[in-house]
């Protein structure tokens, strides 16, 4: 009896390793299993055994259908999926396809670097808005009404007292009402100046800085300031503070970096100067802190402004700043 049962369960697995279709895979399920089926028959003929080996041989043939089904059942799926598969022409040995995956812009890379260091400085991150009011872009920063200084920024004006921000320094003012010193702040965010060649863009990015508290002086700004730049390019570029002006910081001034091209011999990058300015800075002027009614005696405080698109084209050797916003895959894919 059990000769006979392994015969079936070994003649039924060859058949089925040569079975080439499903077709052909049912059919063998049903020689094996069906109504009429080896193992059925066999199973209906167990009467006709001697009664002490019945229980056995129901129980081995019940096993081995169980066993063949499943052997069938897999059989048929695999030949399912290949069927599928040759039916869409696909060819199961190439290769999958790439996803391509969004990368961060350039300008957001370094924005970030930028407040990583800072913030590991100890400086807390906030925006602003980019819809400003003429007392928060001038007026409250120290530009009376008609003072030249207006015209050093070419605002884009939306009605008579509203513009949008020339630069992030209205967020100074903004802060320092809300807040009492002392102030240790990140701000970064987009401003607007009507000007457009290979170093302007309509639309730019700034990282504003301010710090407030007791005793603070300009060698604070210049400590702070040299940490920056060693840590955004390297410790081997020196930096130069050029007595600059603006109507909310005094003193003020705008700083160089040493040429990371040339490293200060001259080149066309640098206009043969060997310095490249990089952002803007000074002590925040008193009339400041009479706007916002910090006691001018008691605090001192420094500020800085700084491009991010500068930043970004010296530390990736771009020529171009209309590049960063021409949504240029071929530019963008390299970052
Ligand atoms: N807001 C100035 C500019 O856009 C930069 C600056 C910021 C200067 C803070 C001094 C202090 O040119």
């Amino acid at each position: 009896m059990e000769n006979n049962l392994d015969q079936i369960h070994q003649q039924a697995l060859n058949e089925l390793e040569g079975a080439e279709s499903i077709r052909e895979i049912e059919d063998i399920s049903i020689r094996y299993l069906g109504r009429k089926g080896v193992l059925t028959r066999f199973l209906r003929n167990i009467s006709h055994l001697p009664a002490d080996q019945r229980p056995m041989a129901g129980k081995k043939a019940n096993e081995l259908k169980k066993i063949l089904d499943q052997a069938f059942r897999q059989a048929s799926e695999k030949h399912q999926t290949q069927d599928a598969a040759g039916e869409q022409g696909i060819d199961v040995s190439l290769p999958g396809r790439c996803v391509t995956c969004g990368a961060m812009h350039p300008i957001s890379l370094i924005n970030e670097q930028i407040c990583g260091i800072f913030s590991g400085l100890g400086f807390d991150i906030a925006e602003g808005r980019e819809v400003e009011s003429d007392y928060y872009n001038f007026e409250a920063l120290n530009f009376p009404k008609d003072h030249p200084a207006r015209d050093m920024q070419d605002t884009f004006f939306i009605s008579d007292d509203t513009v949008l921000r020339t630069h992030t320094s209205p967020q100074q003012i903004r802060t320092m009402e809300k807040q009492a010193p002392p102030v240790r702040i990140i701000l970064p965010g987009k401003v607007y100046r009507c000007d457009s060649d290979l170093t302007h863009t309509p639309m730019f990015h700034q990282v504003e800085g301010l710090l407030v508290d007791e005793n603070i002086s300009f060698g604070d700004l210049k400590g702070i300031l040299t940490t920056f730049v060693h840590q955004m390019f390297d410790e081997q570029t020196s930096l130069r503070f050029r007595p600059s002006f603006f109507p909310f910081t005094e003193p003020s001034a705008e700083v160089d970096i040493l040429c990371i091209m040339c490293r200060g011999r001259g080149c066309r990058v640098c206009s043969h100067t060997g310095w490249l300015e990089i952002l803007g800075s000074g002590m925040v002027h008193p009339a400041l802190y009479e706007n916002v009614g910090y006691d001018a005696e008691r605090y001192t405080g420094f500020a800085f402004g700084i491009g991010v698109e500068r930043i970004a084209m010296l530390k990736y050797g771009i020529d171009d700043i209309r590049r960063f916003f021409e949504n240029d895959m071929r530019f963008l894919a390299q970052f």
